[in-house]
C-alpha cells in the first residue's frame, strides 16, 4: 500500500475560523427590505423593489461575494496567505475587498479604467488594490495573468457567479422576495425583473422559480450595446460593446448565464434606463443606481401591458445599488450631455404616467 497525506491541521483550522467569520457577518445582518413603488392602487398592478443598495457594502454584489468566498474556501481554493484577485466592473470588487479585509488577505480589483472614482474609492478604503485596465474587454486575462504571478486565486465571478449560490433556497434573493410577498395582495409575482452582469441573480431566481414551480415569469433587463439580449433572442453570440449602466450588461456573453430560465429580455436605451433611475429617485425617495433605472423600465413596460390586458398581480425588481456611486456620471447633466444621452423624453415620459 502507499498513500500521500496533504491534510494541513493549520491551513484547516485557518479555513474553519474563515467560513465562520464569513457566515457571522451574515448573521450579523438583517433581510433586505421589500419596499412598495408607489403605483396607483387603481392599477390593479403593484411593484416592489427588494433594495440590495443596504448590504454592508452598499449593493447586491455582497450576497455574490459571500457566496465566492465561501466556494473558494470550501473547495480548497483560498488559504490563509492566498492573495484574492477578481475582475469586475466595481460593486463585486467592493463586497469582495471587504471580505478579503475580514480575513486578513491581500486583494487586487482587476476594473476598466472608467470605473466610478467613488467604487475605487471604496475598494481602496477596504485595503484593496485597484489595477485598472484601458480595455473592458481585457480584465480576465489581465486578472488570469495577476493571478498566476501572485500565486493568488482569481474569484472569476462571470465563471462561478451561478454555481456558487445555493438556488434551491438558503436564504437566497429569490427565496427572501417570496417569503416577503407572502402576505402581499397578489403574493406570487406575475414577473421579477432583474439585470445581468454576471447572470448570477437571474440563474439563481428562473431556478428557484422553476424548482418551487410558480408561475412567475423572469425577465432580464439588459443595457444597449450588450451581447446578452442579442445572444438570446438569436440563439447565437453576439460580442457586445462595454456597458455605459455600470455594474449590466457584458461584451459577451459570460458563463453564468443562463439563457433557458430566462422568459422574456428586455434591451432598454441607456437614456431610459438614466430617466427611469432619476424618476424612481423622485418619486420613492430611494437614491438609486442606473441599473435599477434599466430594470424599473423593463418593469413599467410590462406594467403597460398589463394593464393595456386588464391582467392584476404583481412585480417585482430589485435596487441594485444606489445613486451615490455615481454622483460624478448618471447623477450629472454635464456628464449626460457629454455623453450624447438626451434623458428628457424618457423622464417626461415616466412622470406623465401618474402624479404623485
Ligand atoms: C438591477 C440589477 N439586477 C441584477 C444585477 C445582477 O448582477 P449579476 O448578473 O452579476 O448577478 C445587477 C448588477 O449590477 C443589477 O444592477
Amino acid at each position: 500500500m502507499k498513500h500521500v497525506d496533504r491534510h494541513d491541521p493549520a491551513t484547516r483550522t485557518w479555513v474553519n475560523d474563515a467560513i465562520r467569520a464569513v457566515e457571522a457577518d451574515a448573521n450579523r445582518s438583517c433581510d433586505t427590505h421589500l419596499h412598495v413603488f408607489p403605483l396607483p392602487p387603481s392599477w390593479g398592478v403593484d411593484l416592489y423593489l427588494k433594495d440590495e443598495s443596504v448590504h454592508p457594502t452598499g449593493s447586491l454584489k455582497h450576497r455574490l461575494a459571500r457566496s465566492l468566498f465561501l466556494y473558494g474556501l470550501s473547495n480548497g481554493w483560498i488559504g490563509p496567505s492566498t492573495t484574492i484577485i477578481e475582475a469586475s466592473s466595481g460593486s463585486t470588487a467592493v463586497s469582495e475587498a471587504y471580505f478579503a479585509r475580514l480575513l486578513g488577505l491581500p486583494f487586487i480589483a482587476v476594473i476598466p479604467a472608467t470605473t466610478s472614482p467613488e467604487k475605487r474609492e471604496i475598494i481602496e478604503f477596504y485595503g484593496g488594490k485597484c489595477h485598472l485596465v484601458d480595455d473592458p474587454g481585457k480584465i480576465y486575462e489581465e486578472s488570469a495573468r495577476l493571478a498566476q504571478e501572485t500565486g493568488g486565486h482569481y474569484m472569476d465571478q462571470f465563471t462561478y457567479a451561478e454555481r456558487a449560490t445555493d438556488w434551491r433556497g438558503n436564504n437566497n434573493i429569490a427565496e427572501s422576495i417570496y417569503e416577503q410577498m407572502a402576505m402581499e395582495r397578489f403574493p406570487v409575482p406575475a414577473w421579477i425583473v432583474v439585470g445581468a452582469g454576471t447572470g448570477g441573480t437571474s440563474a439563481t431566481i428562473g431556478r428557484y422559480i422553476r424548482y418551487r414551480r410558480h408561475s412567475t415569469r423572469l425577465c432580464v433587463a439588459d443595457p444597449e450595446g450588450s451581447s446578452f439580449y442579442p445572444s438570446w433572442v438569436t440563439g447565437t453570440a453576439h460580442p457586445g460593446k462595454p456597458s455605459r449602466i455600470e455594474g449590466i450588461g457584458r461584451p459577451r456573453v459570460e458563463p453564468s448565464f443562463q439563457p433557458m430560465v430566462i422568459d422574456r429580455m428586455t434591451s432598454v436605451p441607456d437614456a431610459t434606463s438614466i430617466a427611469a433611475m432619476r424618476w424612481v429617485n423622485e418619486v420613492t425617495h430611494h437614491q438609486v443606481g442606473a441599473s435599477t433605472g434599466t430594470s424599473v423600465a423593463a418593469a413599467m413596460e410590462i406594467i403597460r401591458e398589463m394593464r393595456g390586458h386588464g391582467i392584476r398581480g404583481s412585480v417585482v425588481t430589485l435596487i441594485c445599488d444606489s445613486s451615490s456611486r455615481y454622483k460624478g456620471t448618471y447623477e450629472q447633466d454635464s456628464w449626460l450631455e457629454k455623453n450624447g444621452i438626451d434623458i428628457t423624453p424618457d423622464l417626461a415620459d415616466f412622470r406623465a404616467l401618474f402624479r404623485r
